[in-house]
């Protein structure tokens, strides 16, 4: 007993730590109105569900027409058609008042998330800024997303935040959003990609104004990248060929298959949320990506220790 509750504790504090995946446990006006819809549902349709199963059991006990209260047809109109039609009715109008309600028509911040096998490339067009599996915003912005994919349709959820939003390849989809909590969400891929679509997460950080001009000022600079080109595992880094696939900005690596690399050393996690960032992880990751996310592009590096740690060092440093 005392282990169910301290499970059902540490399952309640997951839920609203600093990493929520919850579209019940809110943080934003958009949010709010979903989940209140959510509640509305549940207990509306609870409640049909429970009066169906009631009418159910009575029909089996009558055996005659005659014993039916009011008359068949009297029951017929008013929970065939009457009652479905109301609730229904009810139900598309609040569905569709909180579809209005969401901001869409100023967006004071665009970010541009592209849906790849499987992770999620990310640009903050105006900035010049290319990341992957993270989006950092302002408190209290208008955010426009403008969503799209490269090889499949996903689908991208940021659960405590906003509702879905599918992301099709050569087409453009957008979700408005207005943040007002800071702390850090989670958001995943919510429609079946492939092979790793479990492991398709990524994290949203909403930041102080001030904090987000300084991350965006940081990651506007090619300091960290000229300060990691003076190291040895540059070196490294395209020799091993690393550069086909991985775009380093202000470098001469300007591969497409993989994440963009500028910023890797200030990452959260590695893999779309498979590992939590560290130096240790990356190296594991880099020498066998395939036993940490099975059938992703990335071939496994055959490589010494020496040039490891030197490539790891080089891949830190750029911040
Ligand atoms: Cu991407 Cu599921």
């Amino acid at each position: 007993m005392k282990r169910k509750g301290i499970f059902l504790l540490t399952l309640l504090s997951s839920c609203m730590s600093d990493n929520r995946q919850s579209m019940i446990h809110t943080a934003s006006q958009v949010a709010d109105d979903i989940a209140y819809l959510w509640w509305l549902m549940l207990i509306v349709y609870t409640a049909v569900f429970l009066v169906v199963i009631t009418l159910l059991a009575f029909g089996i006990k009558t055996k005659t027409r005659s014993e039916v209260p009011g008359g068949s047809r009297l029951w017929l109109l008013i929970g065939g058609i009457a009652l479905p039609f109301v609730t229904v009715l009810v139900m598309l109008i609040l569905s569709l008042q909180v579809t209005k309600a969401i901001p869409t028509d100023k967006a004071d911040l665009v970010v541009e998330v592209v849906g790849r096998n499987w992770w999620w490339e990310v640009r903050y067009p105006e900035y010049g800024i290319v990341s992957a599996n993270e989006i950092y915003l302002p408190q209290g912005a208008n955010v426009r997303f403008d969503l799209s994919a490269r090889e499949v349709i996903h689908s991208f959820w940021l659960p405590a935040l906003q509702g879905k939003m599918d992301m099709i390849p050569d087409h453009s989809t957008q979700l408005f959003l207005k943040t007002r909590e800071i702390g850090k969400f989670r958001g995943i891929c919510a429609e079946f990609c492939g092979l790793q679509h479990a492991r398709m997460a990524f994290h949203v950080v909403v930041l102080e104004e001030q904090d987000f001009a300084e991350w965006l000022a940081a990651r506007q600079s090619d300091a960290s990248v000229q300060k990691a080109m003076q190291l040895a595992g540059h070196e490294v880094y395209f020799k091993k060929g690393c550069d086909t696939c991985h775009r380093i900005r202000g470098s001469e690596a300007q591969g497409d298959v993989g994440p963009d690399l500028t910023h890797i050393g200030s990452r959260l996690s590695l893999g779309a949320g498979t590992l939590p960032y560290s130096q240790e992880n990356l190296a594991a990751f880099v020498h066998d990506p395939q036993t940490f996310k099975p059938g992703n592009a990335m071939p496994a590096t055959v490589i010494d220790d020496d040039a490891m740690q030197d490539l790891v060092e080089f891949l830190d440093t750029l911040k």
